[in-house]
């Protein structure tokens, strides 16, 4: 059973005909948007808004149409993985590094849905290294400014260099033993002058749909 297909695609349910969808990123989500893709070669009329150049190619691949965030001050909803949830519905995203999209959109959704696996649910945030994405200027600085709040960050990297996001930034993975106080967490983090975004999502999630192994699915 592939717990993050059936989470995936269960998420399709919310999607209604016209409706403005934000496309998240991820190994989850992809089965989200393979499903959209059927059913709008079915019939359904809905615009798309990726969260990230990866994301934009699979629902070009799909043939879902996509509009840009210029023309529209709203979306209907937004369904996008996680990589840590916890039962007040407050998430840690950012492992595929899309986390200032992901969470710009998120923002402006009427309804942010997460699909996850039962792997992803946690007592309390904090055991996944929390994503900041920050300016290449000044790395090292803020990288000592964000251990100054209780973390070891490390800098992301891909073949030995640095990992650039999609807005050329890169990230810095955060390892907090646990995370207590998200809120207060998430604006001392975003104070600091070289930090774009975080990746702690705190309420903004409305549903989370989480697929057992069993194959069952629980909404959180
Ligand atoms: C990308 C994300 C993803 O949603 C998160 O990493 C979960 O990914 P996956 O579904 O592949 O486990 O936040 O920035």
């Amino acid at each position: 059973m592939n717990s993050k297909k059936l989470a995936g695609e269960k998420a399709v349910q919310y999607v209604k005909d016209g409706m403005i969808i934000g496309l998240g990123t991820g190994s989850t989500v992809y089965w989200t948007i393979k499903k959209l893709g059927e059913l709008v070669r079915d019939g359904l009329d809905i615009r798309g808004i990726p969260t990230s150049k990866n994301t934009e190619e699979l629902a070009i691949e799909e043939g879902i149409p996509l509009i840009s965030l210029s023309e529209i001050g709203q979306l209907d909803i937004t369904i996008d993985g996680a990589d840590e949830v916890n039962p007040d519905l407050q998430l840690i995203k950012g492992g595929g590094g899309a986390l200032l999209r992901e969470k710009l959109i998120a923002s402006i959704s009427k309804r942010l849905v997460i699909v996850v696996d039962e792997s992803k649910c946690v007592s309390r945030l904090g055991r996944f290294p929390l994503p900041v994405e920050v300016t290449p200027f000044g790395v090292e600085i803020t990288s000592k400014q964000l251990q100054v709040l209780g973390c070891t960050p490390k800098l992301r990297t891909k073949k030995d260099i640095p990992y650039k996001t999609d807005n050329g930034n890169y990230i810095l993975d955060c390892s907090f033993s646990s995370i207590s106080e998200p809120i207060e967490l998430t604006n001392k983090i975003n104070m600091l002058p070289g930090v774009v975004e975080n990746g702690l999502f705190v309420n903004m999630a409305e549903i989370i749909v989480v697929a057992k192994k069993d194959g069952h699915i629980d909404y959180l």
